[in-house]
């Protein structure tokens, strides 16, 4: 970034320059720059906007849409040099204008202020990011289908508090994070409806007396909806939070899917074989293949939950309107639709590879009374209370236990002994298959429904 100082664009009554660490405090240039395509489109609507209204003549609106469009090309292929000393990308593209077509440059601020553009700008960078992320988790889940539906056959312990609880498929397991995924993807949608509001043509603060058109340069954008109240427009940042918010959420999911599968992945669980390109190894123990990718989305968590508080310390006691607090909404937000969108673009190559290991979910099915509540929903079937049967197979667990045998071994004789309703039938109910199909109940994960589940997925990621 060139360093040298070029008259500042608001310098008229100042006499004195700012100190350089004072420019180098008060830039944003180093960051908001990612902003440049976004500020040229939004300059690009107000410009037409301003000749359509007779503000400019078609001349010289021609002339700031060519050297605008100019600027774009030589930022898209990194030939731009930003200026610190201009403060900020919006800046910085002014008077890189000004230079390049002459004093036309400067009527394209009029009727405008860095705060209802930089406003815009967030709002058409978000609504892009957005949308690309609604992309990402469709591919998720379209990933986790495939898993489920490779692994449609495998059973393995459903856990609470991590203790094995009762048997269910994976394919099951695998459709439970699509849910999470789905509502990921309803909550942003739904966001998109805020963020996509056109603050343009708000000023500074209080409109502006020249007869703009904030209805053109909305449409223009493609904005659904105009901002209402120009103090409100240039000052409001929910949608930032919003989105932060959003984001947080989606991680939470991954990052629990990612603690799962690191759990999976050890030497005491072998429920998983992660690709092997999606791990590293350790520089001291020759042995180590570490589920690093997992351990850095469970980590990086933290950095977009920590965005998301940054910015509402930030606005929670800013008066109205403008205040230049307000120029810490970007580097936490860009973060963190960078951190997610590389989380799922990461998980969305690596899912494909990952495999399941059948054999070990096996045996952890055969240890964990896994079947417990099966026995006792026999018992309550053949008209006994359940807080009974609860108590008579919690015996039956206990007995279990110090002879060293599971539930499935018991035979039907000391059964009886622990209550006389006991038959042969209730061998049919200490089968880990059996047990899963008997649960046919909405959203269970008996074959048929889960089936369902998947069917009705498919057909939603089709749409
Ligand atoms: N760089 C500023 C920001 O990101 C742009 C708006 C500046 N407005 C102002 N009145 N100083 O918030």
């Amino acid at each position: 970034m060139k360093k040298n100082s070029n008259k500042k664009l608001w310098g008229g009554r100042f006499k004195k320059a700012t100190p350089k660490i004072v420019d180098q405090f008060n830039a944003s240039v180093g960051f908001d720059q990612a902003l440049a395509p976004y500020d040229i489109q939004g300059s690009l609507a107000h410009a037409k906007m301003l000749q359509k209204q007779g503000v400019l003549s078609a001349s010289e609106a021609k002339k700031i849409q060519q050297g605008l469009e100019f600027l774009l090309k030589k930022i898209q292929t990194g030939a731009f040099e930003w200026q610190l000393a201009q403060e900020d990308v919006h800046l910085n593209i002014e008077s890189a204008l000004t230079q390049k077509i002459g004093p036309t440059g400067g009527k394209l601020h009029t009727a405008r202020s860095r705060n209802d553009q930089v406003a815009t700008d967030l709002r058409l960078y978000c609504r892009d990011k957005v949308q690309g992320l609604l992309k990402k988790l469709q591919d998720f889940q379209r990933a986790l289908l495939q898993l489920a539906q490779k692994n449609l056959d495998t059973l393995l312990p459903g856990y609470t508090h991590l203790q094995r609880a009762q048997p269910i498929r994976l394919a099951h397991y695998l459709l439970a994070y699509i849910e999470m995924a789905k509502r990921d993807q309803e909550r942003l949608q739904d966001s998109l409806k805020r963020i996509n509001t056109s603050p343009l043509g708000a000023g500074a603060l209080a409109g502006s007396p020249h007869p703009i058109d904030r209805k053109f340069t909305a449409q223009v954008l493609s904005f659904e909806r105009i901002a209402q109240n120009s103090l409100d427009a240039v000052s409001d940042r929910d949608f930032v939070v919003e989105t932060l918010a959003n984001l947080s959420l989606i991680m939470v999911h991954l990052s629990r899917l990612a603690e799962e599968w690191i759990l999976w992945s050890s030497q005491e669980f072998q429920f998983i074989k992660l690709p092997q390109e999606f791990c590293t190894g350790s520089s001291m123990m020759p042995q180590k293949q570490n589920p690093d990718v997992l351990e850095l989305i469970r980590g990086k968590t933290g950095r977009v939950f920590g965005s998301l508080q940054g910015i509402l310390e930030v606005l929670k006691g800013l008066p109205l309107t403008y205040n230049k607090d307000m120029q810490e909404d970007k580097e936490g937000l860009f973060d963190a639709l960078n951190t997610v969108e590389t989380s799922l673009s990461i998980l969305n190559l690596m899912l494909p590879k990952t495999e399941f290991n059948q054999n070990k979910m096996q045996a952890a099915l055969k240890e964990g009374f896994v079947l417990a509540t099966d026995l006792a929903d026999y018992l309550s079937s053949r008209g006994i209370p359940f807080r009974e049967c609860h108590e008579i197979v919690g015996q039956l667990v206990a007995h279990c236990q110090k002879k060293g045998i599971a539930l499935e071994d018991l035979s039907l004789e000391e059964l009886k002994n622990f209550h006389p309703k006991f038959e042969k039938s209730v061998f049919d109910w200490l089968n880990l298959e059996k047990a899963v199909e008997r649960r046919q109940s909405l959203g269970g994960p008996a074959k048929q429904e889960v089936l369902r589940q998947i069917k009705e997925t498919k057909k939603r990621l089709q749409a």
